[in-house]
């Protein structure tokens, strides 16, 4: 069977955490969109690891693999795969021959790009790793896939199309100088000789067969997904979006496998018990803001708000992990959330970091919006009509700071009374049950309510 993981918020809502948990039942686990955009954290045997592209179960000897839906650059996926094998570990990691190829001109794209749109107020605060425009080519007809790279006729041939396009624009729509990363015989000879490492070490995978003939066999399959459902291409707050589907529906188109596979096994929707944001455009819960990134803001919120948005951002460690920049921090969203499920069809819950809020006096949640005079409980199809929606706040009494180990050790019931009454609030507006509760960082710091595998 398969579980699939998907973010139901902005990305980063510790879905980590979740795949390293579960992950442990499954024989494979399989990402499915994205690229060396996302970043997490896996303690394993006293190493940490950082990783943003192999997929986190590679680091407990799981087989990992990229689905066709994933952009990949083999210089992240090497160095991520030899950081591995230098401490000790032997990860089995494949990719799919139908993904695309991240190459050094859509780094140098990406970051024009947001230049040059940031002074419409159209950049995404993008990570920079050249993820919107590989996505652009792919949809374009013009990418080059994982597969390309194992023939060096075909790479050739598709290096020869596209390159002299991205250099015309880079030069003469940009105006900048290229090098190396816009050269034929240079990316020619770089790319081929990854493709020569992955044809050696048999890394290459027809993603959907590989996938359906384990799951045929018995085996369980989890299905990792990046990023979360607000920054989704199609179902977010676009333009301030990633280019992927981080959504249900991304597992399938994204590995090749079908709607009706995934949808016999278990969508669990990941929840921050607050929100976080890397990047711009509106966020109606907002608590203050960050420069650059907040649209409008300038250091000048009220300091009650500035005060609780450092201890939020402060407590919970609201740095991004592949950029390192502050996060914006909100409270909870729940017309969010009701997008989320009904995007995704999540069949459970896992809410994570409610440790992070304990010692506050309330906790808030934005229950619904108003919008125009009008109540709303779930987000707009327009980000610059949800940009205008006003949250209608329900207060929840907090909870206080516990022994939070010996709460995920003891289980559910031992969660203070106010904090699984904010659980159960969400459980219910989102009609779904909470299959984990996220109690502090590390692997063992999660109440398990249910295991789906
Ligand atoms: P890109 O994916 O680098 O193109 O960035 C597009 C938007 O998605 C930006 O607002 C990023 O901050 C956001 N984003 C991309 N990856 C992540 C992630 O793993 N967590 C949170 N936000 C992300």
């Amino acid at each position: 069977m398969t579980v699939t993981i998907v973010g139901a918020q902005l990305g980063d809502e510790g879905k980590g955490g979740v795949v390293d948990l579960y992950g442990d039942a499954a024989d494979v686990v399989a990402r499915y969109q994205g690229g060396d955009n996302a970043g997490h954290t896996v303690v394993h045997g006293g190493e940490t690891y950082k990783l943003s592209l192999v997929p986190s179960g590679a680091v407990r000897g799981k087989v990992g693999v990229l689905g066709n839906g994933c952009v990949v650059n083999p210089a992240t996926l090497f160095e991520e795969i030899d950081t591995l094998r230098e401490k000790g570990l032997d990860p089995d990691v494949r990719i799919a021959r139908r993904a695309h190829v991240i190459l050094p001109y859509h780094r140098v794209l990406d970051g024009i790009e947001e230049d040059v749109k940031s002074d419409d107020d159209l950049a995404a605060g993008t990570t920079g790793r050249g993820i919107g425009p590989t996505y652009e080519d792919k949809m374009g007809r013009r990418g080059v896939r994982v597969g390309d790279l194992l023939d060096p006729d075909t790479l050739r041939d598709r290096l020869e199309y596209v390159v002299p396009q991205k250099r015309a624009l880079a030069e003469d729509v940009y105006g900048i100088e290229t090098g190396e990363a816009f050269d034929v015989d240079h990316l020619y000879d770089s790319y081929r000789e990854y493709g020569e490492r992955l044809a050696e070490e048999g890394m290459t995978v027809n993603a959907g067969e590989f996938l359906a003939d384990r799951i045929a066999d018995g085996e369980n399959v989890m299905m990792e997904g990046a990023q979360g459902t607000l920054i989704d291409i199609d179902h977010g707050i676009y333009p301030y979006v990633t280019s992927s589907n981080p959504t249900a529906g991304g597992a399938c188109v994204g590995t090749g496998l079908a709607p009706t596979t995934v949808g016999q096994g278990e969508v669990i929707g990941i929840v921050k018990a607050y929100l976080s944001r890397v990047g711009t455009g509106p966020l109606p819960t907002e608590l203050a803001g960050v420069e650059g990134q907040t649209p409008g803001y300038s250091g000048d919120s009220d300091a009650e708000a500035e005060e609780l948005a450092t201890y939020i951002r402060d407590e919970g460690g609201e740095y991004g992990t592949v950029t390192g920049r502050p996060r914006r921090v909100g409270w909870l969203d729940m017309p969010m959330l009701r997008h989320a499920a009904r995007v995704s069809g999540f069949t459970g819950l896992a809410v994570n970091h409610i440790d992070v809020l304990a010692g506050l006096d309330e906790v808030k949640v934005g229950h619904t919006y108003d919008l125009d005079g009008e109540e709303r409980d779930s987000v707009p199809a327009t980000t610059e009509r949800w940009g205008r929606c006003e949250p209608n706040y329900r207060t929840f009494d907090g909870w206080p700071e516990v022994d939070w180990s010996a709460v995920a050790a003891e289980g559910y019931g031992a969660i203070p009374e106010n904090a699984r009454a904010y659980l159960e609030y969400v459980s219910d507006e989102l009609d779904t049950p909470v299959y984990a509760v996220g109690v502090g960082p590390g692997r063992d710091d999660t109440v398990v309510v249910e295991r789906p595998f």
